[in-house]
């Protein structure tokens, strides 16, 4: 929910540290702050609200050359976000400066106990108990990182601390326990941050932590220990995209942008993944043959955007392989206690992989035996770090906060792994096989040409600026995608959206057609003549109510045309695989009504990017 950096090296380490916030802004973004050893003292600024009003306290009063600094961009859990509880926070004596993502679930006892030994805690966060535990580690002799091993050994919950002792100037401290946390290997400097963007301008070498342990950098090394203090291993990993990625590149957002890249993910995840004999081959997945011939039952989990994802999932999976297959929200998944057996394959889908309800829900299945495969966007993350099997989905570092590429990619992937089981369990021949891979292989172009009719998407939106309220209708794969519209809708343009199956209209929803209300139709290829049809007289029903109708339809859908008030039109796919086009116009539309109303659209309110508290 928070976004850590934490710089050693020659440079002066405010810049190196605020210009990392800022391409972790998407973390968390009501409070943010900074701390710098500077002669044996700790220089410390924080401000609530976004990271500027932080530049601009730095502008007015800049601090002291520094070559060692930690910093935070906060997404408030314990108490609300103002200057008092943004971080750093510092020990008793102002000696030890801590940054923290996370929860510490027992700090109310460790709060007390440090009251009832004198301390005074200023703020109401979980985080400055544990600076004044780790403060007192280093005054009573020890050095920062045993204090650390010595602390996070007493704390409880999901966290990731770093820290710098004002005594010690070139050593930057930090820990991880199911929060992200990664290492960047510079050239006579060193990093840590939650995640690689923050030191890419610096470096594209990196190293994974593992859970519960201890990293300790300087300027010239990286040591890695567990909590007890034994070295551990850590992997080296060379970040495979660069700068020009995490910057918006001439867009108005990071999400417009993101949306403009996405032929180029398709492209990205579809890479090398058949080989020159035609097979399908999945790189990540460490599962078997074997195994996957055992699955009896799939089931994914995920949330948000990344649910809708799966549930398209299930109508490929279950089509083209004749598994079993359920979605789950991840955070219903493990509390309805499911039925789970060695043979289940349980699928998380996760942008981030961080997700905590996400990565609770794959814990669950792999306590009771289950296999488990991520499909995730971030590599060495959390998620797919615990699974048996991952396929990456290669859509680079999605930067707005609604996920829209990452989406994109998600569903490819998912396509993938449906094919993949295909082939192993012989459900598809090669050739059948082969033919889908080449209409996702068509697919980059075919989004490419949605995104040309993006100035009628914005015209559209300019247009229904001010409605008060939105409806999506979908069939099949078409469902979840106007689920997805609404949901861009609300979380952008806070307006009240809702998505339906438009099956369900007659069953209770109709009843909120009112003239000039609008409703976007997704219309499904006419390849299944009986969904497209039932599609159309839903549409014929709700227009004879004065329902504005916007329908996406194939582009020479003429049958459907005359019951469009504005026609959409989207190239001509197969059915399961029209969501990575429908879904385009409806993430465009989303975006330029939240500009129109003047809304943060990489930032929506009370919303952050990586939800890693359940
Ligand atoms: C909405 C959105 C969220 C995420 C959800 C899961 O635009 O982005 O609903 O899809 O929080 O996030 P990941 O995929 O990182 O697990």
């Amino acid at each position: 929910m928070c976004g850590i950096v934490g710089y050693v090296g020659p440079r002066q380490a405010e810049r190196i540290v605020v210009d990392g916030l800022r391409r972790l802004e998407y973390r968390g973004y009501d409070s943010a702050g900074i701390a710098l050893v500077h002669e044996g003292t700790i220089a410390s600024d924080k401000r609530a609200g976004k990271l500027s009003n932080l530049d601009k306290a730095l502008a007015d009063n800049p601090p002291p050359e520094s070559s060692t600094g930690i910093g935070h961009t906060r997404w408030a859990t314990h108490g609300p976000p103002n200057d008092q509880n943004a971080h750093p926070h510092l020990g008793a004596e102002g000696r030890v400066a801590l940054v923290h993502n996370g929860i510490i679930e027992n700090f109310a006892v460790l709060r007390a106990e440090l009251e009832a030994e004198g301390h005074e805690l200023v703020s109401e966060t979980d985080t400055e108990a544990a600076a004044h535990l780790l403060e007192a580690e280093v005054v009573a002799g020890s050095t920062l990182t045993e204090a650390m091993r010595q602390v996070v050994r007493r704390l409880e919950g999901a966290f990731t601390l770093v820290a710098v002792d004002a005594q010690d100037p070139d050593r930057v401290v930090a820990a991880r326990r199911n929060s992200p946390l990664v290492a960047g290997i510079g050239d006579g400097e060193n990093f840590v941050a939650s995640d690689v963007a923050a030191f890419i301008e610096h470096t594209r070498e990196a190293l994974e932590l593992g859970q519960d342990q201890v990293v300790t950098i300087t300027r010239d090394d990286i040591s890695v220990t567990d909590f007890d203090g034994a070295e551990q291993p850590a992997t080296p990993f060379h970040v495979d995209w660069d700068l020009s990625a995490a910057e918006k590149g001439g867009y108005d957002w990071f999400m417009r942008k993101e949306i403009f890249e996405q032929p180029g993910c398709v492209a990205d995840a579809l890479l090398g993944r058949h080989s020159a004999r035609g097979r399908l081959q999945l790189d990540e997945m460490r599962l078997s043959d074997q195994d996957l011939r055992d699955v009896d039952k799939v089931i994914v989990v995920a949330c948000g955007t990344a649910f809708y994802a799966t549930m398209v999932a299930k109508y490929a999976i279950e089509h083209w392989t004749r598994i079993p297959c359920e979605v789950e929200l991840a955070h219903e998944f493990r509390y309805r206690d499911p039925i789970l057996t060695r043979d289940t394959l349980v699928v998380a889908v996760s942008q981030s992989g961080e997700t905590a309800d996400t990565l609770m829900a794959i814990r669950h299945a792999k306590a009771q035996g289950s296999k488990v495969l991520a499909i995730c966007n971030t590599n060495g993350a959390t998620i797919p770090r615990e699974s048996d099997a991952v396929i990456y989905t290669h859509a680079g570092p999605e930067i707005g906060v609604a996920s829209t590429k990452g989406f994109m990619t998600q569903l490819v992937a998912s396509y993938l792994l449906a094919l993949y089981l295909a082939q192993v369990r012989g459900t598809k021949f090669g050739d059948e096989i082969s033919q889908i891979v080449g209409e996702l292989e068509q697919m980059p172009q075919k989004v490419g040409r949605v995104l040309e009719q993006a100035d009628a998407v914005n015209a559209l939106a300019a247009d229904l600026a001010e409605a008060r309220s939105v409806l999506f209708l979908g069939r099949h794969t078409g469902f979840p995608i106007a689920l997805e519209g609404a949901l861009k809708l609300k979380e952008l343009a806070y307006m009240h959206a809702e998505g339906f199956a438009a099956g369900e209209l007659k069953h209770g929803p109709i009843a909120l057609i009112e003239d000039g209300l609008p409703v976007i139709c997704v219309v499904p290829p006419r390849g299944r003549d009986q969904l497209h049809d039932k599609m159309l007289s839903g549409i014929q029903e709700i227009r004879a109510r004065g329902a504005r109708t916007i329908v996406l339809a194939e582009e020479d859908d003429e049958v459907v045309r005359p019951y469009a008030d504005t026609f959409i039109s989207l190239p001509k796919v197969p059915t399961l695989l029209q969501p990575l086009v429908a879904v385009v116009p409806l993430q465009l539309f989303a975006c330029e009504l939240a500009t129109l109303k003047g809304h943060d659209v990489d930032q929506p309110r009370n919303l952050a990017k990586s939800v890693t508290v359940e």
